[in-house]
């Protein structure tokens, strides 16, 4: 198995993966942390451990981190309904008659320090949302760096974005904590909307699951059934039971985050490249990722005019990421 720390902002498609992630058996969950960006951090937490209710998890240490980015004001987004869960948070059918799961005390990085220090092998710290949590761990402590195996985000284009013509959500929210994750050293592989926006499930089998016995498939069935994409057909917020009941039968299931997970447990399904990427935190392309995919990357690479060497003499190269660019 794989130790694992999650990083999300549950988030419809963050509760997949989390349901994935508690599920499958090469995954050895040893916490989540959460942060702002979906939505709120306390609907973010509160979402979190409702998710794990419904798919019945053994205890697993959740803590709250970040309450907005480092610098930008927090910009919660709309399209995972009011409660960020696609209206599910108070839904009777999933709620817990006995369930006495609550947040961890301690801070999202004092729990991810803590789980570093605690594991004996380097952990996979698989990031689902914009990445506060992990450029202040960094910063705080980065001692700890050799300790990360690596970080799985999703994040990013190197095409397209979706917050804005060029720029993804979760590095848009936060720019600067994505350029310092990046350049951190530690090694990095980018999920982002290239391969994000390709890993789809059709209606019928959305439907199989709603009809399941099993609540934990219901419930993933129910956030499959959201319309979190930009069809402009469907409602605007699925809020009631007839709206799911109604929603497009063209409408395809976007699985999302939990994508990310299935890199982690089969990356020989996706097309990878390793290349410099730069975070963009200027101007009108604020968030953007850029990644250069010349076949002959130099030092060049993409630094900004103007920008200058230190007293070393040389600008330091561009981080290089593996790049998530296709699904085979
Ligand atoms: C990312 O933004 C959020 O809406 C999703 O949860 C995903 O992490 C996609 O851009
Ligand atoms: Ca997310």
């Amino acid at each position: 198995t794989q130790p694992v720390l999650l990083d999300v902002d549950t988030g419809v498609d963050d509760a997949l993966a989390i349901l994935f992630a508690v599920a499958h058996p090469e995954i050895d969950l040893l916490g989540i942390t959460c942060v702002a960006g979906n939505t709120s951090l306390e609907n973010v937490v509160a979402n979190t451990l409702r998710v794990l209710d419904v798919a019945d998890a053994p205890p697993v240490p959740v803590a709250g981190g970040a309450l907005r980015p480092l610098i930008e004001t927090p910009r919660a987004s709309h399209v995972h309904g009011s409660d960020g869960l696609g209206e599910l948070s108070t839904h009777p059918d999933f709620a817990h008659p006995r369930s006495t799961r609550a947040a961890d005390p301690r801070h999202a990085v004092d729990l991810i320090r803590d789980v570093l220090l605690a594991s004996t092998a380097p952990v996979t710290i698989v990031a689902l949302a914009p990445q506060t949590n992990l450029a202040l761990l960094l910063r705080q402590h980065p001692e700890l760096a050799p300790r990360i195996d690596r970080i799985l985000f999703m994040g990013g284009s190197a095409g397209v974005g979706n917050a804005t013509p060029v720029a993804e959500f979760n590095v848009w929210h936060d720019p600067e904590a994505a350029a310092i994750v990046i350049d951190s050293g530690v090694p990095t592989f980018m999920y982002g909307l290239d391969v994000f926006n390709q890993v789809t499930i059709g209606r019928t089998d959305a439907d199989a699951l709603v009809a399941s016995p099993r609540a934990s498939a219901r419930f993933a069935g129910r956030l499959l059934q959201f319309p979190m994409g930009d069809d402009p057909d469907a409602p605007d917020a699925a809020t009631t039971d007839a709206a799911f009941a109604t929603a497009d039968a063209r409408y395809t299931g976007h699985i999302g985050d939990a994508g990310a997970l299935c890199a982690l447990v089969d990356p020989g399904a996706l097309r990878i490249e390793r290349h410099p990427v730069r975070v963009e935190l200027a101007g009108f392309a604020r968030g953007q990722t850029i990644v250069d995919r010349r076949r002959r990357a130099g030092e060049d690479a993409i630094h900004a005019p103007g920008e200058r060497a230190g007293s070393a003499g040389a600008l330091p190269g561009p981080a290089l990421v593996d790049v998530a660019l296709d699904v085979d």
